[in-house]
Protein backbone atom coordinates (compact mmCIF):
# COMPACT_ATOMS: atom_id res chain seq x y z
CA UNK A 1 0.00 0.00 0.00
CA UNK A 2 2.90 2.51 1.08
CA UNK A 3 4.88 1.21 -2.17
CA UNK A 4 1.38 2.46 -3.76
CA UNK A 5 0.99 5.76 -2.47
CA UNK A 6 4.75 6.60 -3.23
CA UNK A 7 4.03 5.56 -6.85
CA UNK A 8 0.54 7.27 -7.52
CA UNK A 9 1.95 10.67 -6.03
CA UNK A 10 4.95 9.97 -8.77
CA UNK A 11 2.66 9.65 -11.03
CA UNK A 12 1.00 12.63 -10.41
CA UNK A 13 3.86 14.60 -10.72
CA UNK A 14 4.63 13.05 -14.07
CA UNK A 15 5.17 15.48 -17.07
CA UNK A 16 4.51 13.90 -20.54
CA UNK A 17 8.31 13.90 -22.79
CA UNK A 18 9.14 16.58 -25.00
CA UNK A 19 7.74 15.84 -28.53
CA UNK A 20 10.03 13.52 -30.04
CA UNK A 21 11.22 16.04 -32.08
CA UNK A 22 11.31 19.47 -30.05
CA UNK A 23 14.64 20.18 -30.75
CA UNK A 24 15.13 18.93 -34.24
CA UNK A 25 17.90 16.59 -33.81
CA UNK A 26 16.34 13.85 -30.53
CA UNK A 27 14.22 11.77 -33.52
CA UNK A 28 12.01 9.02 -32.79
CA UNK A 29 12.67 5.81 -34.73
CA UNK A 30 9.32 3.87 -34.68
CA UNK A 31 6.65 7.20 -33.88
CA UNK A 32 7.80 6.90 -30.04
CA UNK A 33 8.01 9.19 -27.15
CA UNK A 34 11.63 10.21 -26.55
CA UNK A 35 12.90 11.03 -22.75
CA UNK A 36 16.96 12.46 -22.76
CA UNK A 37 18.17 10.24 -19.66
CA UNK A 38 22.30 10.19 -18.13
CA UNK A 39 25.09 10.06 -20.04
CA UNK A 40 23.61 11.26 -23.20
CA UNK A 41 21.25 8.60 -23.69
CA UNK A 42 17.85 8.90 -24.73
CA UNK A 43 14.99 6.53 -24.73
CA UNK A 44 12.01 5.69 -26.89
CA UNK A 45 8.47 4.54 -25.60
CA UNK A 46 5.60 3.41 -27.07
CA UNK A 47 2.76 1.96 -25.44
CA UNK A 48 1.58 -1.34 -27.99
CA UNK A 49 -1.83 -3.40 -27.92
CA UNK A 50 -0.64 -5.70 -25.06
CA UNK A 51 2.73 -4.57 -24.67
CA UNK A 52 5.45 -1.59 -23.57
CA UNK A 53 8.46 -0.97 -25.89
CA UNK A 54 11.44 1.03 -25.18
CA UNK A 55 14.99 1.64 -27.24
CA UNK A 56 17.67 2.89 -25.99
CA UNK A 57 20.10 4.66 -27.77
CA UNK A 58 23.20 6.62 -27.00
CA UNK A 59 24.09 10.42 -28.63
CA UNK A 60 25.20 8.86 -31.34
CA UNK A 61 21.62 7.47 -32.16
CA UNK A 62 23.61 3.40 -31.36
CA UNK A 63 21.47 0.98 -29.62
CA UNK A 64 22.59 0.47 -26.38
CA UNK A 65 21.80 -2.93 -24.20
CA UNK A 66 19.85 -2.08 -20.96
CA UNK A 67 18.06 -4.46 -18.33
CA UNK A 68 15.21 -3.58 -16.21
CA UNK A 69 11.35 -3.32 -15.77
CA UNK A 70 8.22 -1.13 -16.36
CA UNK A 71 5.82 0.30 -13.69
CA UNK A 72 2.42 1.35 -15.13
CA UNK A 73 -0.52 3.28 -14.20
CA UNK A 74 -3.33 2.05 -16.41
CA UNK A 75 -6.93 2.06 -15.97
CA UNK A 76 -6.31 3.43 -11.99
CA UNK A 77 -4.48 -0.57 -11.83
CA UNK A 78 -0.63 -0.46 -11.15
CA UNK A 79 0.93 -3.03 -13.59
CA UNK A 80 4.60 -4.31 -13.17
CA UNK A 81 6.64 -5.75 -16.07
CA UNK A 82 9.86 -7.12 -16.70
CA UNK A 83 11.58 -5.77 -20.34
CA UNK A 84 13.26 -8.36 -22.64
CA UNK A 85 15.56 -7.92 -25.27
CA UNK A 86 13.97 -8.26 -28.77
CA UNK A 87 15.99 -6.79 -31.78
CA UNK A 88 16.82 -3.95 -30.98
CA UNK A 89 14.14 -3.06 -28.35
CA UNK A 90 12.89 -3.66 -25.41
CA UNK A 91 9.91 -5.60 -24.32
CA UNK A 92 7.59 -5.90 -21.98
CA UNK A 93 4.17 -7.70 -22.08
CA UNK A 94 1.49 -5.84 -19.99
CA UNK A 95 -2.75 -5.92 -20.17
CA UNK A 96 -2.61 -2.53 -21.73
CA UNK A 97 -3.46 -0.72 -25.21
CA UNK A 98 -1.92 2.00 -27.47
CA UNK A 99 -5.53 3.84 -26.84
CA UNK A 100 -4.95 3.67 -22.95
CA UNK A 101 -4.61 6.82 -20.94
CA UNK A 102 -1.04 5.21 -19.21
CA UNK A 103 1.05 6.35 -17.20
CA UNK A 104 4.46 4.83 -16.92
CA UNK A 105 8.14 4.40 -15.18
CA UNK A 106 10.91 2.91 -16.78
CA UNK A 107 13.33 1.30 -14.25
CA UNK A 108 16.37 0.47 -16.25
CA UNK A 109 19.72 -0.77 -15.85
CA UNK A 110 22.67 0.55 -18.44
CA UNK A 111 26.15 0.19 -19.00
CA UNK A 112 25.83 -1.18 -14.93
CA UNK A 113 24.05 2.33 -14.13
CA UNK A 114 20.60 2.80 -12.73
CA UNK A 115 18.16 5.15 -14.90
CA UNK A 116 14.61 6.03 -14.56
CA UNK A 117 12.68 7.78 -17.01
CA UNK A 118 8.67 8.68 -17.15
CA UNK A 119 5.83 8.94 -19.94
CA UNK A 120 2.62 9.56 -20.32
CA UNK A 121 0.01 9.09 -22.89
CA UNK A 122 -4.20 10.65 -22.81
CA UNK A 123 -6.82 7.88 -23.95
CA UNK A 124 -7.14 8.52 -27.57
CA UNK A 125 -10.89 10.61 -27.98
CA UNK A 126 -13.10 8.49 -30.84
CA UNK A 127 -15.36 11.70 -31.76
CA UNK A 128 -18.98 11.26 -33.39
CA UNK A 129 -18.24 10.60 -36.88
CA UNK A 130 -20.09 12.12 -39.47
CA UNK A 131 -21.27 9.09 -41.76
CA UNK A 132 -18.50 9.90 -44.49
CA UNK A 133 -16.18 9.23 -41.46
CA UNK A 134 -18.06 6.68 -40.29
CA UNK A 135 -17.22 4.70 -44.09
CA UNK A 136 -13.57 5.98 -43.58
CA UNK A 137 -13.25 4.23 -40.45
CA UNK A 138 -14.79 1.14 -41.85
CA UNK A 139 -12.49 0.85 -44.97
CA UNK A 140 -9.51 1.54 -42.58
CA UNK A 141 -9.77 -0.58 -39.39
CA UNK A 142 -10.36 -3.72 -42.62
CA UNK A 143 -6.87 -1.98 -44.14
CA UNK A 144 -5.27 0.31 -42.21
CA UNK A 145 -5.26 -0.61 -38.55
CA UNK A 146 -3.53 -3.88 -39.14
CA UNK A 147 -0.31 -1.57 -38.89
CA UNK A 148 -1.43 1.91 -37.91
CA UNK A 149 -3.71 0.91 -35.04
CA UNK A 150 -7.31 0.89 -34.75
CA UNK A 151 -6.18 3.82 -32.46
CA UNK A 152 -4.16 5.28 -34.93
CA UNK A 153 -1.37 5.26 -32.99
CA UNK A 154 0.94 3.08 -34.58
CA UNK A 155 2.13 -0.66 -34.32
CA UNK A 156 5.29 -2.55 -34.28
CA UNK A 157 4.81 -2.44 -38.00
CA UNK A 158 3.65 1.53 -38.93
CA UNK A 159 3.61 5.20 -37.26
CA UNK A 160 1.04 6.75 -35.52
CA UNK A 161 -1.24 8.82 -37.82
CA UNK A 162 -2.44 10.52 -34.51
CA UNK A 163 1.45 12.51 -34.62
CA UNK A 164 2.12 16.23 -35.46
CA UNK A 165 3.93 14.88 -39.04
CA UNK A 166 0.74 14.28 -40.05
CA UNK A 167 -1.61 17.15 -39.40
CA UNK A 168 -3.80 19.00 -42.10
CA UNK A 169 -0.37 21.70 -42.61
CA UNK A 170 1.84 20.00 -41.62
CA UNK A 171 4.80 18.80 -44.53
CA UNK A 172 2.02 15.53 -44.95
CA UNK A 173 -1.02 17.20 -45.52
CA UNK A 174 -3.93 15.92 -47.32
CA UNK A 175 -2.31 15.18 -50.71
CA UNK A 176 0.14 12.97 -48.87
CA UNK A 177 -2.58 10.70 -46.94
CA UNK A 178 -4.57 10.29 -50.07
CA UNK A 179 -1.25 8.99 -51.84
CA UNK A 180 -0.31 6.78 -49.52
CA UNK A 181 -3.90 5.26 -49.03
CA UNK A 182 -3.79 4.40 -53.08
CA UNK A 183 0.03 3.93 -53.60
CA UNK A 184 1.61 3.33 -50.55
CA UNK A 185 4.76 5.55 -49.11
CA UNK A 186 8.79 5.20 -49.44
CA UNK A 187 10.23 5.01 -45.81
CA UNK A 188 11.68 8.59 -44.93
CA UNK A 189 11.00 9.56 -41.46
CA UNK A 190 10.81 6.30 -39.78
CA UNK A 191 12.98 2.91 -39.21
CA UNK A 192 9.49 1.00 -40.02
CA UNK A 193 10.40 0.64 -43.77
CA UNK A 194 8.56 0.93 -46.94
CA UNK A 195 4.63 1.36 -46.65
CA UNK A 196 3.46 -0.92 -49.27
CA UNK A 197 0.17 -0.11 -51.47
CA UNK A 198 -2.92 -1.35 -49.46
CA UNK A 199 -5.08 -3.90 -51.40
CA UNK A 200 -8.26 -3.55 -51.66
CA UNK A 201 -9.16 0.19 -51.60
CA UNK A 202 -11.66 1.00 -53.82
CA UNK A 203 -11.69 4.27 -55.96
CA UNK A 204 -12.96 7.27 -53.77
CA UNK A 205 -12.46 5.48 -50.16
CA UNK A 206 -9.16 7.38 -49.52
CA UNK A 207 -11.34 10.61 -49.14
CA UNK A 208 -13.55 8.95 -46.66
CA UNK A 209 -10.63 7.80 -44.62
CA UNK A 210 -8.70 11.09 -45.02
CA UNK A 211 -11.83 12.65 -43.60
CA UNK A 212 -12.26 9.84 -40.79
CA UNK A 213 -8.25 10.36 -39.88
CA UNK A 214 -8.93 14.42 -39.86
CA UNK A 215 -11.53 13.56 -37.49
CA UNK A 216 -9.53 12.32 -35.18
CA UNK A 217 -6.59 14.08 -35.31
CA UNK A 218 -9.14 17.22 -34.40
CA UNK A 219 -10.56 15.35 -31.64
CA UNK A 220 -7.08 14.15 -29.55
CA UNK A 221 -6.08 18.23 -29.95
CA UNK A 222 -4.18 17.02 -33.80
CA UNK A 223 -5.37 20.04 -35.64
CA UNK A 224 -2.61 21.29 -37.89
CA UNK A 225 -2.48 24.77 -39.53
CA UNK A 226 -4.92 24.78 -42.50
CA UNK A 227 -8.18 23.82 -41.05
CA UNK A 228 -8.26 26.83 -38.74
CA UNK A 229 -5.88 29.76 -40.54
CA UNK A 230 -7.15 32.62 -38.39
CA UNK A 231 -6.75 30.43 -35.25
CA UNK A 232 -3.44 29.24 -36.88
CA UNK A 233 -2.14 33.09 -37.09
CA UNK A 234 -3.46 33.93 -33.63
CA UNK A 235 -1.82 31.06 -32.26
CA UNK A 236 1.54 31.42 -33.72
CA UNK A 237 4.42 28.98 -31.76
CA UNK A 238 2.00 26.35 -31.55
CA UNK A 239 2.98 24.04 -34.91
CA UNK A 240 5.88 25.54 -36.30
CA UNK A 241 8.26 23.45 -34.14
CA UNK A 242 7.07 20.23 -34.92
CA UNK A 243 7.20 21.50 -38.77
CA UNK A 244 10.32 22.58 -38.70
CA UNK A 245 11.09 19.02 -36.72
CA UNK A 246 10.02 17.51 -39.53
CA UNK A 247 11.28 19.93 -42.58
CA UNK A 248 15.34 18.92 -40.62
CA UNK A 249 13.91 15.36 -41.58
CA UNK A 250 14.33 15.27 -45.42
C1 LIG B 1 1.72 -3.16 -44.14
C2 LIG B 1 1.65 -2.05 -43.20
C3 LIG B 1 0.87 -0.81 -43.61
C4 LIG B 1 -0.44 -0.72 -44.04
C5 LIG B 1 -1.44 -1.86 -44.26
C6 LIG B 1 -0.72 0.68 -44.19
N1 LIG B 1 0.40 1.43 -43.90
FE1 LIG B 1 0.54 3.44 -43.94
N2 LIG B 1 2.52 3.34 -43.50
C7 LIG B 1 3.21 2.18 -43.21
C8 LIG B 1 4.59 2.51 -42.94
C9 LIG B 1 5.68 1.54 -42.59
C10 LIG B 1 4.70 3.92 -43.07
C11 LIG B 1 5.94 4.79 -42.80
C12 LIG B 1 6.73 5.20 -44.02
C13 LIG B 1 7.81 6.20 -43.59
O1 LIG B 1 8.80 5.79 -43.00
O2 LIG B 1 7.61 7.40 -43.80
C14 LIG B 1 3.39 4.39 -43.44
C15 LIG B 1 3.08 5.73 -43.67
C16 LIG B 1 1.82 6.22 -43.90
C17 LIG B 1 1.51 7.61 -44.09
C18 LIG B 1 2.53 8.74 -44.20
C19 LIG B 1 3.00 8.74 -45.67
C20 LIG B 1 4.13 9.66 -46.02
O3 LIG B 1 4.38 9.83 -47.23
O4 LIG B 1 4.79 10.18 -45.12
C21 LIG B 1 0.17 7.70 -44.24
C22 LIG B 1 -0.64 8.96 -44.43
C23 LIG B 1 -0.37 6.35 -44.16
N3 LIG B 1 0.67 5.48 -43.96
C24 LIG B 1 -1.70 6.03 -44.28
C25 LIG B 1 -2.17 4.72 -44.47
C26 LIG B 1 -3.53 4.40 -44.83
C27 LIG B 1 -4.63 5.41 -45.02
C28 LIG B 1 -3.59 3.04 -44.95
C29 LIG B 1 -4.77 2.19 -45.37
C30 LIG B 1 -5.37 2.51 -46.65
C31 LIG B 1 -2.27 2.52 -44.63
N4 LIG B 1 -1.45 3.57 -44.35
C32 LIG B 1 -1.95 1.18 -44.61
C33 LIG B 1 2.69 0.91 -43.18
C34 LIG B 1 1.38 0.56 -43.54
Amino acid sequence: MKTFAAIAVAFTLCVAAPPALAHGTTTAWYGGQIAEIAEGWRIEFAVRDGAIRAWVRDHDEKAVAATGKVTLLVGGKKIDAAFKADGDSLVAEAAVKSADKVAAILALTIGGKTVSARFSQEAVVVPKLSAQALAGKQVFDEICAICHGTALRGSDTAPPLLHPFYTPGSGHGDDVVLAAATKGAQSHMWKFGDMPKPEGLKPGQEKDILVYIRAMQAANGLTGTSSAPAAATAEHGGMPMDHSGHMSHH
